[in-house]
């Protein structure tokens, strides 16, 4: 479906540098409030409630993550954690294993936080200022607005990912939306189109229509409340806006991670706080050797606190693509001659098998794990 463009190219390029009272235009906020509330999404989990608890737990989880991944870790979390009290209350232990395979740990991390500055700061309710939002751990500009706006029918103004993509669409904004320039162009709009009212409806609009008909993809043109205004349909450039993040050569990594298993524990090690992984259980890594000897010794060494070596066994490598880099993953199963009695230190921990499967451990190494145990019969 293409229209003909009533507007000339010079003047579309003046408009997208234009300042914030040059994007205003009520009868945009209008077409997507009135096809949110005939065609938009009504019956997700985190809709229908003013619980400014709820509302932000979904958006947290939603940061990174599609929405069909999210329901049932949302629904499990708010049966463990049903108050930010309770949240903020809980072990941090416990709140990484509701968390285990949903990725980006720092959420998870910087939820906890959240928690406990909302209830020993806010007494457990979360201002409705979407500045004082965006200044709680975790809660960044975007999800601020739409936190505020939910819970508290605010004015304020999202720009997610999928937001970005029908703004670039509709607006034909040249440039990658992740440049600053361009961001803060695609904000200015985003302020300007605010509607009076409806905020809610609105809102939630430009998410359905992102998330729904203006995909990536293969957009719904036909289905588009906006199509009669989209720059990037009327030029026959849906395929080529928004602008595609200028490519860097992806940086490739390598680790061996070793299997220690002796009767119904497991061996598990602890990662640090920061960096990948962060804060959840892991198993031990050993640094890449080439040469087999120093592979053998380097084993050896690192299992001298637990015990000699009785043998060691190649599994299948596979890899893990994180948003920077790719990890090649080469495991081993080690099989220790007779276990040396655990010294406690903070790092190392032998893990019940029986619990992996609720264990706060990143979801390759939990697959892993669970399938050489069950190859071995450790598990039922
Ligand atoms: N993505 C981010 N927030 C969302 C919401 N409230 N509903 C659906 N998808 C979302």
């Amino acid at each position: 479906m293409k229209r003909i463009l009533t507007k000339t190219d010079a003047a579309l390029v003046a408009l997208q540098t234009g300042a914030a009272e040059d994007f205003a235009d009520p009868a945009f906020s209008d077409a997507v409030i009135g096809w949110q509330k005939q065609h938009g999404r009504h019956a997700l989990p985190w809709q229908n409630t003013c619980d400014a608890y709820r509302i932000w737990l979904s958006e947290i989880m939603l940061q990174q993550t599609q929405v069909t991944a999210v329901i049932p870790y949302y629904q499990k979390f708010l049966q463990s954690f049903p108050t930010v009290e309770s949240l903020a209350a809980a072990p941090s232990e416990a709140v990484m294993a509701h968390w285990s395979g949903l990725g980006y740990y720092t959420r998870a991390r910087n939820l906890h936080r959240c928690a406990q500055r909302v209830a020993e700061e806010y007494g457990g309710r979360f201002p409705d200022d979407p500045e004082l939002l965006a200044d709680l751990p975790g809660i960044g500009r975007s999800t601020a607005a739409a936190i505020a706006a939910f819970a508290y029918g605010k004015r304020a103004a999202i720009l997610d990912g999928n937001v970005k993509r029908v703004f670039a669409r509709v607006f034909g904004v040249e440039g990658f939306p992740g440049a600053k320039p361009v961001e803060d162009q695609l904000w200015r709009r985003a302020v300007a189109l605010l509607p009076q009212t409806d905020m809610e409806s609105y809102t939630q609009g430009l998410m359905d229509l992102g998330a729904t008909l203006c995909l990536r993809g293969k957009p719904a043109c036909d289905r588009c409340p906006l199509a009669q205004r989209c720059v990037a349909l009327a030029t026959d450039r849906t395929s080529e806006l928004p602008v595609r993040k200028p490519k860097k050569a992806v940086p490739e990594k390598e680790t061996m991670m070793l299997v220690v298993s002796d009767g119904d524990e497991v061996l598990l090690q602890q990662r640090p706080d920061s960096g990948i992984w962060g804060g959840l259980l892991s198993l031990p890594e050993l640094a890449v050797s080439r040469d087999a000897d120093e592979f053998g010794l380097a084993v050896e060494d690192a299992m001298k606190p637990f015990g000699a070596i009785a043998a060691c066994r190649k599994l299948q490598p596979f890899s893990h693509v994180f948003t920077h880099f790719k990890l090649h993953i080469s495991p081993y199963q080690v099989v220790l001659k007779k276990r040396l009695p655990h010294i406690a230190e903070s790092v190392h921990v032998w893990y019940p098998i029986a619990e992996l499967a609720d264990a706060p451990l990143p979801a390759p190494v939990k697959k892993l794990l669970l399938e050489v145990l069950r190859e071995d019969d450790l598990l039922n």
